[in-house]
């Protein structure tokens, strides 16, 4: 199979993390992965913000139940949206999507690498967004879209089959 097709089919979400280090330059590749992703117009409008402090991670995997594995990951990013990049009028909210492409890059390259990680929604959850602006002194205009706790995987992981023929329509509903 080819490879981009055969890492998309086979990255599961990775919850259990060896406590073992991330170099540096697969972090960096990770990012560049994630700023690959299309945007609206090319906008870009996010930010990424690495957190690497043990006590951080501890205090979000604490704070955030439905993130409760960021406690026990070597690292996690926060994938945020830049407001005053994002484009005008309605589409003001593709950031949205914008942030959903560079988060699912993100994700590929991490299970193309060989690590593992999980999405954890932040964005819409106002409860969330606020422990996030709050822990990560975000600055008025970056929002918090989501939290992706990330290392070496403690285990083996399978994919879900998640084909779904029922969801296929052709030129109606
Ligand atoms: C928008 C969104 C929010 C998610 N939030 C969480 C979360 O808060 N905690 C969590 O453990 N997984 C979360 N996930 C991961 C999903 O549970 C996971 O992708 C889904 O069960 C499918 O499993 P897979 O990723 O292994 O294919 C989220 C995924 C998405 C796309």
């Amino acid at each position: 199979m080819n490879d981009a097709i055969q890492t998309i089919m086979t990255r599961p979400s990775v919850r259990a993390f060896l406590d073992k280090p991330v170099p540096e330059e697969t972090v960096e590749r990770l990012l560049r992965a994630a700023m690959a992703a299309p945007s609206a117009k090319n906008s870009r409008p996010w930010a990424f913000v690495l957190i690497r402090d043990r006590a951080e991670l501890e205090k979000l995997g604490a704070a955030l139940p439905n993130a409760k594995m960021t406690a026990t990951a070597p690292l996690a990013v926060a994938i945020c949206g830049v407001l005053d990049k994002t484009l005008p009028g309605e589409a003001r909210e593709y950031w949205i999507q914008d942030g959903a492409a560079a988060t699912e890059n993100f994700l590929l390259a991490v299970h193309a690498l060989g690590l593992g990680a999980v999405w954890t929604g932040v964005h819409p959850i106002s409860e969330r967004i606020a422990i996030l602006k709050e822990t990560l002194r975000l600055p008025d205009g970056v929002e918090p879209f989501c939290l992706i706790p990330f290392g070496w995987p403690a285990g083996p992981v399978d994919a879900k089959d998640k084909w779904d023929p029922a969801a296929v329509h052709t030129d109606v509903w």
